[in-house]
């Protein structure tokens, strides 16, 4: 299959770097050929061409990846509709405006929405699930814990676990407890407990480094860019390969 080039919107940050990173390990699959962020952070000297305004390499690149933030996010889906091109977000904190935004956006490109990029929470999502509709007289709390830079709170992944058991349950996600703590240099624990009176089940997934989410952002960035215009998840995905 054709190897599609990259832009990673967000190219600066944690993860961008990490993605980029791990793109030069594997240059035979991922080819990252444009980096985009805010005007300030762009240094010319760079082996790969940077902007702030993706629209201006649009013939460098065939797929974006962002992990950025909600609003220069919508701003890259914003371009990717008017150049036509796939999108996979990884960017969390969305409003519920900006996410029906996104869905609009669908209609029209590839656009796959993951706030968790890794293949362990995703595969843990379809035991809490299970669990969820077995477990119906357990209480079921979730924990999350990140490193203090992290915006949005809680994580777009307890927010997703929520989601999924309030749809196991047929109940409503709002109602289910989440905890968020912040710590230095935690990269991201999810913990998702169910409890009886007799005994409780935890469902405990700890990223010990960013990797896991850069791998997933670069495989489904090929994925994606194969697709054709809809909203997807990281289980489309997983669930296709
Ligand atoms: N889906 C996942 O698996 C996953 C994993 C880790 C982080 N995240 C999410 O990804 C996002 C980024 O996380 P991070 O830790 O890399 O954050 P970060 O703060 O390290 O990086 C964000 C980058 O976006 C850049 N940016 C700001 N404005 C911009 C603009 N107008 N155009 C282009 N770039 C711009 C910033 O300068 C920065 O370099 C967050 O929302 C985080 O929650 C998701």
């Amino acid at each position: 299959m054709n190897v599609s080039k990259i832009a990673i919107n967000g190219f600066f940050g944690r993860m961008g770097q990490t993605i980029y990173n791990l793109s030069i390990k594997d240059k035979e699959k991922f080819e990252v050929t444009v980096g985009c962020d805010q005007k300030d952070k762009i240094n010319l000297q760079h082996e790969i061409s940077l902007t702030d305004n993706l629209s201006k390499f649009s013939d460098l690149f065939d797929v974006v990846i962002d992990f950025s933030l909600p609003e220069p996010s919508i701003k890259a889906v914003k371009t990717c509709e008017e150049i036509s091109k796939p999108i996979t977000i990884g960017t969390t904190g969305f409003s519920d405006e900006q996410k029906k935004y996104l869905i609009a956006a669908s209609e029209k490109i590839p656009l796959l929405l993951a706030p968790n990029m890794s293949l362990g929470v995703n595969a843990s999502l379809q035991s809490i699930s299970d669990l969820s509709k077995l477990l119906t007289n357990y209480e079921v709390s979730i924990e999350e814990t990140h490193h203090k830079n992290k915006i949005d709170s809680p994580s777009g992944t307890a927010l997703k676990i929520a989601d999924v058991i309030a749809n196991a349950r047929g109940t409503e996600a709002s109602s289910i407890d989440i905890k968020a703590y912040r710590e230095e240099g935690e990269i991201g624990v999810h913990k998702t407990t169910f409890k009886s009176d007799d005994d409780e089940i935890i469902i405990y997934h700890n990223a010990f480094n960013r990797s896991i989410f850069a791998k997933g952002a670069l495989e489904t960035s090929q994925w994606i860019a194969n697709q054709k215009p809809g909203l997807y998840t990281y289980k489309d995905f997983m669930e296709s390969v």
